[in-house]
């Protein structure tokens, strides 16, 4: 047996198989009212929301939320009525998002804007984010609401900021990161702290959980920033390359312009701002990635906030939970290994 073998035995590659097994029961619940709640007598909606719900999709966020209320002994309900708007809150937000950024894959999928159009999917994100309140309503945990109503209004920020800083090789490192923020951690955030909310747990495991989903997911977008240089379409079930042909200045570009020559800093701008971006230009973009390092350094981050991740969940009780929830955070990580 070879070295690499054997030692790949000892070290499986990180999995979410453990969050899965202790949720599943309710996840079967959670996918049910998804479907129900997907349900409209107007034809499109039905049509377009199981499209892109059917497509699968880690549905990591629900999850977060059924495993964070039961790492604090929840026993209600409520947790599978936020774990299925919490969903609804990030499929709302792929429509969306996918009409901003002009996107043609999801999931493995052809996304429903080149089906149906972009007005018809922005409807139907809008109809989701409605039906997304009314389950948060009949939890009846007004604090859940606020921390859920508000990340929903921080992810719409976050979209409108980057929009505004797209190609232009000005923005900072920390308005990415306040982007980043915003629009992906924040909903990881929340999904992470409605579930000690509900259990009504202790300040310190409330604010710790936040912790926890915060990191997660800044961690979480980081690596899904170097992954549209470095990753496969087949492996992302979306296309490689689209932050660079939308001329989205995330971190690995920043990193690699700082370090860039004139010439080079001349390609960035002409790229970036300029639209000069055939595939030959996102060769190079990648080729200058690698010179300066700008892709591990971005995965260097991520594996910070990884870190910060786990030490917030120093705080929960040493069970099953949360090793399963330390799991995600390696599983999310080791996408870019
Ligand atoms: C995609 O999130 C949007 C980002 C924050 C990058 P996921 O990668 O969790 O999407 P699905 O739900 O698994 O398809
Ligand atoms: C991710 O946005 C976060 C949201 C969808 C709000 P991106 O545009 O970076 O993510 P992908 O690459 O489309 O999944
Ligand atoms: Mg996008
Ligand atoms: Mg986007």
């Amino acid at each position: 047996m070879s070295v690499a073998n054997s030692v790949s035995e000892i070290s499986p590659r990180p999995s979410i198989e453990g969050i899965v097994e202790i949720t599943r029961a309710d996840m079967d619940r959670v996918n049910a009212l998804i479907l129900s709640m997907a349900g409209s007598n107007v034809e499109l909606i039905p049509q377009i929301a199981e499209h892109l719900i059917s497509s699968g999709g880690k549905r990591l966020r629900p999850m977060l939320t059924l495993a964070s209320a039961r790492a604090f002994d929840y026993s209600g309900e409520g947790h599978v009525k936020l774990a299925a708007s919490v969903e609804f809150l990030h499929t709302a937000t792929l429509l969306h998002d996918d009409v901003v950024d002009e996107s043609a894959l999801r999931r493995g999928r052809t996304t429903a804007r080149m089906i149906w159009g972009n007005q018809a999917s922005v409807l139907v994100g809008d109809y989701l984010l409605g039906q997304a309140f009314k389950m948060m309503v009949e939890v009846g945990s007004m604090r859940a609401l606020a921390i859920l109503s508000n990340a929903s209004a921080v992810i719409a920020e976050g979209e409108v900021w980057q929009l505004s800083a797209a190609k232009k090789m000005s923005t900072e490192e920390s308005d990415y990161m306040a982007v980043i923020e915003a629009k992906t951690a924040a909903l990881f955030a929340a999904a992470a702290e409605v579930g000690p909310v509900i259990a009504e747990a202790g300040e310190p495991a409330i604010a710790a959980m936040r912790r926890y989903g915060m990191a997660l997911g800044l961690a979480f977008q980081l690596v899904d920033d170097v992954l549209d240089y470095g990753g496969s379409a087949d492996a992302l079930g979306k296309n490689v390359g689209d932050d660079f042909r939308e001329g989205k200045i995330t971190l690995p570009v920043i990193l690699a312009h700082r370090h860039a020559d004139a010439a080079e800093q001349q390609f960035w701008r002409e790229a970036m701002e300029g639209g000069s971006n055939d595939d030959e230009a996102l060769a190079r973009a990648m080729e200058l990635m690698a010179r300066h390092g700008a892709l591990d350094e971005t995965k260097h981050r991520a594996r910070a906030f990884g870190a910060q991740a786990l030490e917030a969940l120093d705080a929960l009780a040493d069970t099953p939970v949360r090793s399963a929830l330390a799991d995600v955070v390696d599983f999310c990580i080791d996408r870019i290994n």
